[in-house]
């Protein structure tokens, strides 16, 4: 019997070569998946290209307000930022291609899902990890892993099988984009001791030719999620959409990392990320002025906890959730609005203020009225220093001593 296979589709040259390669090695009928998660590509000649390579069907789905709402809102309520930097931005997407495969392979009766990802990388583990998890059955296939193709090869393939070579197929780039974020790999960028040539970025200005002017945004968050900007109520995408190019204008969300691979691989990324930069930083300050700080303490470590999660493929396991279901709680408080102000690659939060502040200009002024009492210091500052005083007392006895 035929194999039915799934492939995740990119329209790139890799995954052009996998659909024709599936069908010659696997002698497989291969039906083509492409998501727009929001990678600014055309999605109709993607899906054209797909069916005159063979494809028996190709679907072709709009999954921008499904990620922004599962996957980019969590991510936001988390400060989500692996190693303190990374916006988790192509790891956010991997577990919703899974789904979708895993959801067209039941629909259609197949055997198998198939990607394009190398033996390398993050993004196998992410895929697989959640399609196994929600589909024990369908076996995965990764081609990349197995075939060692050169770039070459691939291209002498690409060419006796009729498939179109871009013409920029020599950009040594590796580039894979979304609502959230934008990650450049390869090339010169592998020598993490070199400034990025101006060339990989897209979506951001370089600072010395952003704008003279600064430029003010306020953004509304409702339940640790941001609803409006500048005082118009947006859908989830819209509002990420406006906010990439704003900050992206002014030079905003160029992150350059040294990066730890889960496979072990310590790995130089650049990454263009506007909307996540400012987003998460005017959450987190606005966490700041809600929370307690026995909360954001704690939270900041179940913050860091998901990151790590997100980042290594394990969406689906149900401590991830369990994490959600105490940020969702903290988060009901996370209302009210930050004021931030971009200019020239810099951000900054410039004010804040929510119907659950914690802050109590009466008690922090330091004018002579304030309702703070301060004779309640004295006895607090001698027990808050009870141990430190025994420690440091046993201390000062021992080096007496000589011990
Ligand atoms: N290092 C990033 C991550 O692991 C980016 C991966 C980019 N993936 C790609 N297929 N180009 O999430």
């Amino acid at each position: 019997m035929t194999k039915k296979i799934v492939l995740a589709y990119s329209g790139g040259l890799d995954t052009s070569v996998l659909l024709k390669w599936l069908q010659q090695k696997y002698e497989a009928e291969v039906i083509t998946v492409t998501l727009d998660v929001g990678q600014r590509e055309d999605l109709k000649a993607i899906g054209e290209k797909a069916e005159s390579l063979g494809a028996i069907k190709h679907y072709s789905i709009d999954a921008k307000d499904e990620f922004a709402r599962k996957y980019v809102f969590p991510a936001i309520k988390a400060n989500a930022l692996y190693e303190g930097k990374y916006p988790v931005s192509t790891a956010l997407s991997r577990p919703l291609i899974a789904e979708k495969l895993v959801e067209v392979a039941e629909k259609e009766g197949a055997d198998a899902i198939a990607h394009g990802c190398t033996g390398k990388g993050n993004d196998q583990v992410r895929i697989e990890v959640s399609a196994r998890a929600l589909a024990p059955e369908i076996d995965v296939i990764a081609p990349v892993r197995e075939w060692n193709m050169t770039r070459d090869a691939e291209i002498k393939f690409a060419e006796e099988n009729g498939i179109p070579v871009p013409v920029d197929v020599d950009k040594p780039y590796s580039v894979d984009q979304n609502l959230w974020g934008r990650s450049v790999e390869c090339g010169v960028l592998e020598h993490p001791d070199v400034e990025p040539p101006e060339e990989v970025y897209e979506w951001t200005v370089p600072p010395e030719k952003a704008p003279d002017k600064p430029e003010y945004l306020t953004i509304r968050f409702e339940e640790g999620v941001p609803i409006a900007l500048n005082g118009e109520e947006m859908s989830p995408v819209s509002l990420i959409e406006a906010l990439n190019s704003l900050a992206g204008k002014h030079g905003v969300g160029r992150i350059d990392h040294m990066e730890d691979r889960l496979v072990g691989i310590k790995s130089r990324e650049i990454y263009e990320c506007p909307a996540a930069t400012v987003i998460i930083e005017a959450h987190r300050d606005l966490e700041k002025l809600v929370l307690t700080r026995h909360e954001v303490y704690f939270k900041q470590q179940v913050d860091g906890l998901w990151s790590i999660l997100v980042y290594t493929g394990l969406w689906m396991d149900p401590l991830r959730m369990d994490l959600d279901a105490f940020i969702d709680e903290a988060e009901r408080r996370v209302c009210g609005e930050v004021r931030v102000k971009l200019y020239k690659g810099a951000l900054h939060v410039v004010g804040r203020s929510s119907p659950f502040s914690l802050y109590d200009l009466d008690l922090a002024t330091y004018d002579i009225e304030s309702t703070f009492d301060q004779s309640s210091s004295a006895g607090f500052i001698e027990l808050w220093g009870l141990q430190t005083r025994i420690a440091n007392a046993l201390k000062r006895i021992g080096e007496k001593a000589g011990v």
